[in-house]
């Protein structure tokens, strides 16, 4: 067989590195955020159900897939799917999946490192409230509301003069960026694993604080049902359109990090003797708990204040801070949260910047020092091309900024038209590129990739077990991935079409 067996020069440390790392990657602002919106927007309870079908019939079979590409492969993420088909006798073309992978992985990093930085400004503009507080009434001053005695006016409009305000954005996004940069050109072990192995335990323990003191001291009984009660009206409507599922399986998609080779390059670094669906497993579940969790964290405290759920990245940014501004020790418990984001930004943050600069540090032909080299050049160049490009992003989102921020992108387009450049690059990866390479994977992993490979490969302890995944990524992966793909760019622009919208 033409598969190494050691396909790089660099390694997780061990099966907890591994895992914490990953656990790292999937958990961010896609669970702190988009996961509570999206169960929210989409019938609740119900939609909870049909997310957590969807990670674990549709995520999870791609995640082992992925890893198990990535290990087998070795080398880069191009390289790695490049030498498995090769062996495979399959295709060379396959690469492109690669190069699809980094491309998403680097345009999403992008604007994801500006929206941290958001996040970084706000857990600054905290902690310096706290400090204030402090010097001017001693130690009593950590009981604080946050920004007491500012009026709800001065509160909500914080988020709009971010955005007014292009100079400090770029200051945040550049300081967060610039971290991510340094971390990842220390490599995996010195590097990703370091910083997962630091900021994921203090994540856990502010997200199980948080949503503890949440449910306590917010309206818990509003937010389980929120979050929990299966409201079946919706649940009907919104499967008949096909909605539910398609947002259910593109949410499980973006918070499990699949599609975009990230997981491939993660797979390259794992051990031979690491098991790929126990860790795969531990991951998911992880990950969906998490996500369940910040609800908790989040959703008792919006409704006690009697706040609007409102959708999105808003509701962090403007009624969460609301809330925090009527709650004694608010400006502590503020300061947690956005901690506790900003680490769960950065651990993701650094995955996706990783893809590019595993392709940078180069295959396994090349020695250690050579690796090495490359890895801290390539990070310098992928560190600024994604601080310059963000520039833009932050741009594109100044009111009144000129042409960037009426610039659209794609025009009129469906799908990723009439949006700025930020909002474009968002659509442009989480609908197209996403789907589309999960789908390659699962096609990949299914059919180009032999029987007794993959069951080799995975390890599964029992045959049925592997059957079961089998099954899965042949027949089930590709048609609702598929079902997403048709769903976002035909169907759904056609319907808007013919809604007249
Ligand atoms: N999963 C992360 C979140 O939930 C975001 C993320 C990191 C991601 N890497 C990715 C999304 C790769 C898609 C692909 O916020």
């Amino acid at each position: 067989m033409a598969v190494t067996r050691s396909g790089s020069d660099e390694h997780w440390s061990g099966r907890a590195a591994f895992v914490l790392a990953a656990i790292g990657s999937a958990v961010g602002i896609g669970n702190l955020v988009r996961f509570p919106y999206q169960a929210g927007e989409n019938g609740g309870g119900a939609f909870v159900i049909v997310y957590i079908l969807a990670v674990f019939a549709i995520g999870l079979p791609v995640l082992m897939a992925e890893l198990f590409i990535g290990r087998r492969g070795g080398g880069t993420p191009v390289a790695a799917i490049r030498r498995l088909a090769k062996a495979e006798g399959a295709s060379t073309a396959w690469a492109l999946m690669g190069w699809i992978g980094i491309f998403a992985s680097f345009l999403i990093v992008t604007f994801y490192s500006v929206i941290s930085g958001w996040l970084l400004y706000y857990a600054w503009s905290l902690l310096g409230d706290i400090a204030g507080n402090i010097a001017e009434m001693g130690l009593a001053g950590i009981a604080q509301p946050a920004f007491a005695g500012d009026s709800e006016d001065s509160i909500t409009s914080r988020f709009p003069e971010l955005l007014a305000n292009p100079g400090r954005q770029v200051l945040f996004h550049g300081l967060f960026i610039g971290l991510a940069t340094f971390i990842v050109s220390r490599g995996v072990k010195g590097g990703i694993e370091k910083a997962a192995t630091w900021l994921m335990p203090v994540f856990f323990f502010l997200l199980v604080a948080l949503s503890v003191t949440s449910l306590i001291i917010g309206d818990a009984a509003s937010a389980l049902d929120f979050l929990f009660r299966p409201k079946f009206d919706a649940l009907a409507s919104q499967f008949m359109n096909g909605e539910i599922l398609v947002n259910a399986v593109g949410q499980a998609f973006f918070s499990l990090s699949l599609g975009s080779a990230l997981m491939i390059t993660y797979g390259i670094y794992l051990e031979r003797d690491q098991n790929i669906p126990a860790a795969a497993t531990t991951v998911a579940s992880a990950d969906t708990a998490v996500a369940l969790i910040s609800g908790l964290a989040i959703f008792p405290i919006v409704f006690a204040f009697n706040l609007e759920p409102a959708g999105g990245l808003g509701l962090i940014f403007g009624p969460l801070l609301l809330a925090f501004n009527q709650m004694p020790f608010g400006a502590l418990f503020g300061l947690a949260f956005f901690i506790m984001a900003v680490f769960a930004a950065l651990t993701s943050a650094i995955s996706l910047f990783e893809v590019p600069a595993a392709w940078a540090k180069g295959d396994i032909d090349l020695d250690a020092a050579t690796h090495a080299r490359r890895r801290t050049i390539g990070s310098v160049i992928i560190g600024l091309l994604i601080f310059v490009i963000g520039v833009f992003h932050a741009l594109s989102q100044v009111p009144d900024g000129g042409s960037l921020s009426t610039w659209q992108p794609f025009g009129q387009m469906p799908v990723l038209g009439n949006k700025t450049l930020l909002d474009a690059a968002d659509a442009l990866t989480g609908s197209i590129m996403l789907p589309l390479g999960g789908f390659l994977a699962a096609v990949f992993a299914g059919y180009a990739v032999s029987e007794s490979s993959s069951r080799e490969e995975l390890g599964f302890k029992h045959e049925k077990s592997y059957r079961r995944w089998r099954f899965l990524i042949r027949y089930v992966c590709p048609f609702f991935v598929g079902l997403i793909l048709v769903w976002g760019v035909i169907i759904a622009p056609l319907l808007a079409a013919a809604n007249g919208n």
